[in-house]
């Protein structure tokens, strides 16, 4: 049997679409999403995934209308709310990635306390991007290494790779080794783009809130019929 991927990200795409498709409001897709993840995250513990990261709101989705990112920050807030003590009893460690401090105070606390609350789980760890961007992160990773610099902390113009990934908020983390992006869309959407350097990517036709466990498991199939050379022969 082939290995199964280590870290999987998720581009959760096509909520709207599938709202769409039955006459629905686009919140209602996205309510349609949270039961998703909520099928897909049960399938990933169940296999033994180690990290899955899931894109929840990109730097870019703030250009939306106001009244859908009003309705996608109160599903959020219900969803932290209400997840993380199951999630907990599971024995899952809820993360983030992204900047954060756009955000309500009263979600950026509900976060804080699903993080505090689960941080030395050993089970799942359940990786959410939020107001995440790579271009961002980078952008301010490179920040937080010129303020080393003016600190003194830190001496010479040479940065390595290794430095980078330091400052880079998936410190802790592997690259992901799969990513699924739903909805037929054949795009990054600037999602995990230093991660991503070597991640085999598989595209679905299927709308995010109809995407199965069963979903997922293909999807590993599909990756473990890959033949991953990273450059080598
Ligand atoms: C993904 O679904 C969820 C978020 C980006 C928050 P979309 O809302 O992008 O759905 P489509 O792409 O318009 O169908
Ligand atoms: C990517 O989906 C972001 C999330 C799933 C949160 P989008 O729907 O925002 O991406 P584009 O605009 O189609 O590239
Ligand atoms: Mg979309």
């Amino acid at each position: 049997m082939k290995e199964i991927p280590n870290h999987i990200a998720i581009i959760m795409d096509g909520n709207g679409r599938w709202a769409k498709q039955r006459k629905k409001m686009r919140t209602t897709g996205h309510r349609q999403g949270v039961e998703a993840l909520r099928a897909v995250l049960t399938k990933a513990d169940e296999l033994g995934i180690n990290h899955l990261t899931v894109y929840a709101f990109s730097t870019e989705n703030w250009a939306r209308p106001k009244a859908e990112i009003k309705a996608l920050m109160l599903l959020l807030l219900e969803y932290i709310k209400n997840e993380s003590k199951a999630l907990h009893k599971k024995n899952v460690r809820i993360t983030t990635i992204g900047d954060l401090g756009s955000f309500d105070e009263k979600i950026q606390l509900e976060i804080a306390k699903a993080k505090e609350l689960t941080k030395d789980n050993t089970g799942l760890n359940f990786n959410i991007a939020l107001n995440y961007g790579g271009r961002d992160e980078i952008r301010r990773a490179v920040e937080k290494i010129v303020e080393q610099e003016r600190k003194g902390n830190r001496e010479g113009i040479s940065v390595t790779e290794e430095e980078i990934e330091r400052y880079l908020d998936t410190r802790d983390m592997p690259d992901p080794d799969l990513l699924i992006r739903t909805s037929g869309e054949m795009r990054l959407s600037n999602y995990l783009l230093w991660q991503m350097a070597y991640t085999e990517l598989v595209f679905t036709e299927t709308l995010w809130p109809d995407f199965t466990g069963e979903d997922l498991e293909k999807a590993i199939e599909t990756y473990q019929n890959r033949d991953r050379r990273f450059g080598k022969i």
